[in-house]
């Protein structure tokens, strides 16, 4: 009864909720531009399992985006260190605020010191500035949505979920992974179509049974269904980094519009890209933000809110119009 009733009061919060987050909003996007690929994204890390997880992903050539929490690079000097050792993997650094607090119950200026702070932390550490954010849980509502275009970042929503969180109480790691790859398995391996879909997948870093056991399953998942692994910035197509940054030379930059052929593994994408670019920090810092095409706007497939898991799941990744334009202009 208790129960039933806070149930039903969950659903019309999360009804609510959800079109508070999702308005009918064209922009909202999260897929990536062209079909074929998966952004593999790890959020809440620097996290103690780290190295395990880039060397899982070196062993397999795979490239993926860390969203990275400002507060845990500053906990300590091996998780700062973890920034370092991303961008030499090819991978893209990207942030997850400082303090993975609620943005919805915060106001701009707390934001904007949130985005600030982790910035500013992870340029310390590491020479870039990302523009690519995940809010925590999802969560950016209006406010939000207008504060982090006015900051240059690119929200990243998912259209894919390990929900690998809700499984650390299992004792089997096999049976957590089961459970975590369920979506996958459903969505991806059993319904999608590399010719058409795409996906911005969400896992975690910091559970021991997410590197140690999921991490494998989710790439050779994705592999097998005939997808390749692309960073966010190949995936939006937007620079990873906001001017000030030095692009690591590890990681190539793809000329706008086009994509750039991996170096192994899935199928290979046509691409009339010239290769990776030369690195290079540029006499001004590095990531060139250039005014070139926009990525193209695609609406939300499939259903956004999954139950429960409701809120977070809500919505698509976010790309505002404003932020296009606030983000053209830096
Ligand atoms: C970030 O913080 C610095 C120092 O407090 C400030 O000068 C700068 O304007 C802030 N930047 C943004 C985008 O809020
Ligand atoms: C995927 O498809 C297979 C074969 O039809 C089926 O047995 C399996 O239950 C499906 N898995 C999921 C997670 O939907
Ligand atoms: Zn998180």
């Amino acid at each position: 009864m208790k129960i039933s009733a806070f149930l039903s009061c969950s659903a019309i919060f999360l009804a609510t909720f959800a079109s508070a987050v999702m308005p009918d909003d064209p922009n909202k996007i999260d897929t990536c531009k062209m079909p074929g690929v998966v952004a593999y994204t790890i959020d809440d890390g620097p996290g103690i399992y780290n190295d395990e997880l880039l060397a899982i992903m070196a062993k397999k050539n795979v490239k993926a985006t860390f969203y990275v929490l400002g507060r845990k690079v500053d906990e300590n000097a091996a998780q700062a260190a973890a920034l370092k050792k991303i961008l030499d993997g090819g991978h893209q650094l990207a942030s997850h605020t400082y303090s993975h607090d609620n943005m919805d119950l915060m106001t701009d200026v707390q934001m904007k010191d949130e985005i600030n702070k982790t910035s500013d932390t992870i340029f310390k550490h590491s020479g870039v500035r990302p523009a690519y954010m995940r809010a925590p849980e999802g969560r950016c509502a209006e406010l939000c949505t207008k504060t982090m275009a006015e900051m240059g970042q690119i929200i990243s929503h998912w259209n894919i979920d390990t929900n690998d969180w809700r499984f650390t109480g299992e004792k089997d790691p096999l049976v957590a992974t089961k459970k975590s790859m369920e979506e996958i398995m459903d969505v991806l391996y059993n319904k999608s179509d590399p010719a058409t879909d795409s996906f911005i997948l969400l896992q975690h870093e910091i559970h021991e049974f997410s590197v140690r056991h999921l991490a494998n399953e989710v790439i050779d998942t994705v592999i097998k269904k005939g997808y390749r692994f692309v960073t966010m910035e190949e995936c939006i197509g937007e620079p990873a980094y906001l001017p000030g940054s030095t692009v690591p030379s590890t990681v190539p930059v793809p000329p706008t519009g086009t994509t750039i052929a991996p170096t192994s593994g899935g199928p290979v994408a046509p691409t009339d890209a010239p290769g990776p670019v030369p690195t290079v920090s540029q006499p001004n810092g590095g990531a060139t933000v250039s005014g070139g095409p926009k990525p193209t706007i695609s609406t939300p497939p499939k259903g956004d809110v999954d139950s429960s898991a409701g809120a977070m799941k809500v919505a698509s990744w976010a790309l505002g119009f404003s932020a296009l334009l606030g983000y053209a202009l830096i």
